[in-house]
């Protein structure tokens, strides 16, 4: 691989999410509130969006800046037409571990040609079991067996292990905690706490709406024990826990009590075109501009290299020092 790119805390440049598309079917009341997310909301015009070629091209640029993964977000990348066009062309990309989060809606009819297209594995999130809870969350009334549904099919078509990501909510689905644990344990795929993150400036979050990642824990390991396990990778977001009986692992990722800016090695690219050096920034670097400009290879890993050099975000570091009412981009246009 080449040698990393290195930003202004020595931290290396591994990881890039891609946004391919600010749209979903759901309207989780954490990241796209209908209050805010109407039917009149002013999503991103077609011709605002990166094209297939374009995104490929620039994926190619940061493989050879030293990035290994990439991981397709959106909105929800499903909905992006015929994303496996985009899937085939990122997939051919040699030393890059390619993969997606999605809601796991469309799974049970696209998986098969997700898998086909050349995707190894998928994150799918799922923040209930029990249906009414499910509903509750996504706000748009969809029965939680059609996601499950979805998880089974990614796993037949071979896009394992698969990882399961929960959103916790004290007071809203802490209760799905341990009916999730035990629902996936021995299933062989791997189920992630995710604390509730202030992303974004629409959700209304809230302190103590955050269930503490220790907590999670504690309450799992009191029905089945667990013992912590090594990280598969530096700068890994999720910590690793395994269950003692042999059924698994689970993880949490404890973005809120426990930052992990210090290893974080991620950009970000928006659906339109845009680079952020941090999920809590304000203001993107336009890289479409200088695509559609007529720029050459060498000209964008120049500029791309420069943004990451120059890069000293650790927003969740300083989080409790940094102004509640700053101006943030939200979690549906970046993905998260
Ligand atoms: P794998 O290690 O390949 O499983 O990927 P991942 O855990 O980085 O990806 P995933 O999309 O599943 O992320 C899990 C959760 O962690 C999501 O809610 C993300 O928004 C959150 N997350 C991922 N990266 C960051 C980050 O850089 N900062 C913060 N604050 N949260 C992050
Ligand atoms: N806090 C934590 N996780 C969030 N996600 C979306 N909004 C938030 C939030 N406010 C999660 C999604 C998905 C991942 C990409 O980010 O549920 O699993
Ligand atoms: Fe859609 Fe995911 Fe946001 Fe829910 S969390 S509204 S599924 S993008
Ligand atoms: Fe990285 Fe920003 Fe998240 Fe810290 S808050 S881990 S710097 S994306």
């Amino acid at each position: 691989a080449p040698p990393a790119l290195l930003d202004s805390l020595g931290r290396p440049l591994r990881d890039l999410r891609i946004s391919i598309i600010d749209r979903c079917n759901f309207r989780c009341t954490y990241c796209m509130p209908k209050t805010v997310f109407g039917r009149d909301y002013p999503f991103l015009p077609r011709a605002e969006l990166l094209s297939f070629e374009e995104i490929a091209r620039i994926a190619r640029v940061f493989a050879g800046l030293g990035v290994n993964k990439i991981r397709l977000t959106g909105g929800e990348p499903l909905l992006r037409r015929h994303v496996e066009g985009l899937i085939s062309q990122l997939a051919e990309i040699p030393g890059i571990d390619l993969t997606l989060t999605s809601n796991g809606s469309l799974l049970p009819q696209m998986a098969p040609s997700l898998a086909a297209a050349g995707l190894k594995r998928i994150t799918v999130s799922l923040d209930a079991l029990d249906d009414a809870v499910f509903r509750r969350m996504n706000d748009v009334d969809f029965p939680v067996a059609d996601v499950l549904d979805g998880i089974e099919a990614a796993a037949a078509a071979g896009l394992a292990p698969l990882k399961i990501n929960m959103v916790v909510k004290r007071g809203t689905n802490d209760d799905q905690i341990l009916p999730l644990a035990e629902h996936f344990r021995g299933s062989g795929h791997i189920l992630r706490f995710i604390e509730y993150m202030d992303v974004g400036s629409t959700n209304g979050w809230r302190m103590d709406e955050v269930l503490p990642s220790r907590e999670v824990i504690a309450r799992i390991h009191e029905r089945f024990p667990l013992e912590p396990i090594d990280p598969n990778y530096p700068g890994e977001v999720a910590e690793r826990w395994r269950y003692r009986d042999g059924a698994g692992e689970v993880g949490v990722v404890a973005s809120v009590t426990q930052a992990f800016c210090r290893d974080c090695t991620r950009l970000r690219l928006s659906t339109e075109g845009k680079l952020y050096t941090c999920l809590f920034a304000t203001d993107g670097h336009d890289l479409r501009a200088l695509l559609r400009r007529g720029a050459g290879d060498a000209e964008l890993a120049a500029f791309i290299a420069g943004i990451w050099q120059g890069r000293g975000d650790r927003y969740s570091e300083i989080r409790h020092a940094a102004t509640p009412a700053a101006r943030k981009i939200e979690m549906s246009y970046i993905g998260g």
